[in-house]
């Protein structure tokens, strides 16, 4: 919509961003669901019935705190304007009374935070009332927890394995920016690994390894990586831990890798009242897997290579040109005669 002055909302990929866009999910696609005989993919729906975002939590706690700037009005996200203030002053901030409004520069002057629901809203059917409510999927992940009955029957698979998925996700995020680094309707490629109780951990420890080591084989230079790991934790996690990369803006969360326990299958299980286990046949018991998942934004990924890959150079000539350096795996074109 960029002609009509855009919405701040979302990007479009032009013939080249579209080929590398396509690379980065295939270099993600063959590695983890083609080219393991633990792994399979699915393709599920945006649009699910409500109850999906009411087990899984979404709706009555995927909330970011809204302050509102006194004077321009501005909307803005608190934890990002303590986040920012810490990564610019080195310091926490001691209250909203330091912070300054990135939009007209008062300091101090805003209203109490107020939850602000990140659930992008679309009414289905004829009425746009209560009753047609629904909402776009905020991750890919709920559409692999609710079918992993179908999954299981299908592939025979046993645990532990994982599904993959790759599509779009949908978050009202107030505070767009940073170009495609948070946007609101962006990609997600997400992998819940499927375990036996008490080996998440391990789990957790080996798919860090893996997704790490995956980043670095892309060649954008091993120092530009590093885990944060999550002391606060959300309310479905025993573990997390985020892979970041030195974007021009500081180093950001590129993936998140989270041990989920068994939270969501129990949450689908109770809300449909649906059996959600695995049968073992060689314990001769049903138990709900443990669920370790690894979820990376494609479009963030986009941005790394593309802050990673930009490049100044001085000529010989005393000139200066601007040169893309694209990981060879991922560059839309390999070679070219002209
Ligand atoms: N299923 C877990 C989940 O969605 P998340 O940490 O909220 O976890 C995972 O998101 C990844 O999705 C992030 O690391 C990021 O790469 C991407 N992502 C999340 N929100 C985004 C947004 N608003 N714009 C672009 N990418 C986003």
């Amino acid at each position: 919509g960029e002609i009509y002055g855009g919405s701040r909302s979302a990007w479009d990929y032009g013939p080249l961003g579209v080929e590398l866009k396509e690379n980065i999910r295939q270099q993600w696609w063959q590695r983890f669901v083609r080219s393991r005989a633990d792994m399979v993919g699915l393709d599920s729906s945006v649009i699910l019935p409500r109850a999906v975002w009411e087990a899984s939590g979404h709706v009555a706690t995927f909330t970011d705190p809204l302050v509102e700037c006194l004077s321009c009005h501005k909307r803005l996200r608190q934890d990002h304007l303590l986040e920012n203030f810490e990564a610019k002053k080195g310091r926490p901030a001691e209250g909203m009374e330091e912070i300054a409004c990135p939009n007209c520069g008062t300091r101090g002057e805003w209203t109490e935070p107020q939850n602000f629901s990140g659930l992008m809203k679309t009414y289905l059917g004829p009425v746009d009332n209560e009753e047609g409510l629904h909402f776009l999927r905020p991750e890919t992940a709920q559409g692999i927890f609710v079918n992993f009955n179908n999954v299981v029957t299908a592939s025979r698979k046993r645990p532990p394995f994982g599904i993959g998925q790759i599509g779009k996700s949908f978050r009202n995020e107030i505070t767009p920016g940073n170009f495609i680094f948070r946007t609101r309707e962006f990609e997600q490629m997400e992998m819940q690994f499927f375990c036996q109780p008490g080996t998440e951990m391990k789990w957790f420890e080996y798919w860090k390894k893996h997704r790490l080591a995956w980043h670095e084989a892309l060649g954008m230079g091993d120092d530009n990586y590093r885990f944060h790991d999550h002391e606060k934790l959300a309310h479905y996690a025993n573990a997390a831990t985020d892979i970041e990369f030195r974007m021009p803006f500081g180093f950001k969360e590129v993936e998140g890798i989270h041990s989920r326990t068994d939270f969501d299958l129990s949450q689908h299980e109770k809300f449909s009242g649906r059996q959600i286990k695995y049968f073992d046949p060689e314990r001769n018991e049903n138990y709900t897997p443990y669920d370790v998942e690894t979820s990376i934004g494609v479009d963030r990924m986009f941005l790394s290579v593309m802050c990673h890959s930009y490049t100044e150079e001085e000529l010989e000539n005393g000139s200066s040109r601007v040169v893309l350096k694209l990981p060879e795996p991922l560059a839309p074109v390999k070679c070219a005669v002209l």
